[in-house]
């Protein structure tokens, strides 16, 4: 064991209603740093652990891939072991497995894709490799049932930052624009480390803000501009606007005088924010989507959740955010993913599936 949390959490009760011949799917999560086991009756939670090996990053101030593939390794069994006995299951009642099989760290997915290949093949049940951009979006029918469609979808978190037009959860999804640098995780993480903030920085910078004035410094909203708007309508940057905080930090230390932290991280959130919510409101109204989901880390965010309900509200769109819980990584998203898959009759995966570290969104499942 490692200094993992592996202890169960309580699965808070949902609203959505358990279906009818609702399949048993277990779901595996390791693609970054949290080894996630979960199991799902349909769309009902049954068994949910995580074991993060975040505490084992935090001092180089990111994931190290190879410490993730290590603790992914020692956590495996243990979190499966819990994940069951919280479900009050045997693995032989499982209907099937699911995983994610991209995109993610290659050594980190590999510890998931094979535990489940095996679990598939000694239990005799179907295998879904599946897409973990696609999870983040489906494990919303844990929380509020089943998605309408055209749906979009805001994914931020530490290591995305992706906006998606969802015709069909298991077999349309498309790209609309992506991060062209930094995911919006990995701006606050860094602009945290700035400010000398612990790490993940994203909870800190939230909380401080609340007493900062988000007006007192301006700061660049990338790729907003006219041209921009052109070239890259659903893209997002934030290397520009950590640049830009580190250089207001770094000239008013230079000169001796005190940084005012609570109004810098209120002014950087409310860049981050402002952009987030822009893009995602516009793809709404340009693609016919009359609901917005946010999932990933970020989404637990103040700032963020309080202007998409704004502009939300003023364009006519219904907003859905999943419990912060089922918003970071975890293996609830994976197995709903998965029984939706299975509902819909899609064909398993090969037992020899890959792992694809850069699995494109549109590719739903292997
Ligand atoms: O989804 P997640 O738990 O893990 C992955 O990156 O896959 O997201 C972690 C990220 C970190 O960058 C963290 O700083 C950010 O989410 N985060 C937040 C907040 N809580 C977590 N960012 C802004 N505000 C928050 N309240
Ligand atoms: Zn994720």
């Amino acid at each position: 064991m490692t200094s993992s949390d592996t202890a169960p959490q309580t699965v808070p009760a949902t609203t959505a209603a358990i279906v009818a011949d609702a399949p048993l799917v277990l779901g595996i999560e390791s693609s970054c740093d949290e080894t996630g086991v979960a199991i799902v009756r349909g769309h009902e939670l049954i068994g949910d652990v995580v074991a993060s090996s975040v505490d084992e990053h935090a001092r180089f101030g990111g994931v190290i891939p190879e410490i993730a593939s290590r603790a992914h390794l020692e956590a495996m069994v243990p979190t499966l072991d819990a994940a069951c006995e919280q479900a009050g299951i045997r693995l032989t009642d499982l209907d099937a497995i699911a995983v994610t099989s991209g995109p993610g760290l290659a050594g980190a997915l590999l510890v998931g894709v094979a535990a489940a290949k095996t679990l598939a093949f000694a239990l005799d049940k179907p295998l879904y490799g599946i897409n973990h951009l696609v999870a983040h979006v489906g494990v919303d029918v844990l929380d509020h049932g089943t998605l309408p469609t055209p749906m979009v979808a805001l994914l931020v978190s530490g290591g995305h930052t992706n906006l998606l037009l969802v015709r069909d959860i298991g077999s349309d999804v498309v790209s609309l624009g992506q991060t062209i640098d930094d995911a919006a995780g990995e701006a606050y993480d860094k602009v945290a480390r700035l400010l000398d903030l612990p790490y993940p920085g994203g909870p800190h910078i939230d909380r401080l803000a609340q007493q900062g004035d988000p007006r007192a410094i301006a700061f660049p909203r990338g790729l907003t501009s006219g041209r921009d708007m052109q070239r890259h309508r659903f893209d997002f940057s934030f290397s520009g606007l950590k640049t830009a905080v580190a250089r207001w930090v770094e000239t008013r230390r230079a000169a001796g005088e005190p940084i005012p932290v609570a109004d810098v991280a209120a002014s950087f959130q409310e860049a981050v924010a402002d952009v987030l919510t822009r893009k995602a409101v516009l793809a709404c109204q340009e693609h016919g989507a009359t609901h917005l989901l946010i999932g990933g880390g970020v989404a637990a965010n103040r700032r963020l959740r309080e202007l998409a309900e704004e502009r939300c509200a003023a364009a006519g769109i219904t907003l859905r955010v999943p419990r912060p819980r089922l918003c970071t990584d975890n293996g609830a998203m994976v197995a709903a993913l998965g029984a939706q898959l299975v509902m819909a009759g899609a064909e398993p995966s090969a037992l020899d599936l890959p792992t694809d570290s850069s699995m494109p969104v549109e590719r739903v499942h292997v």
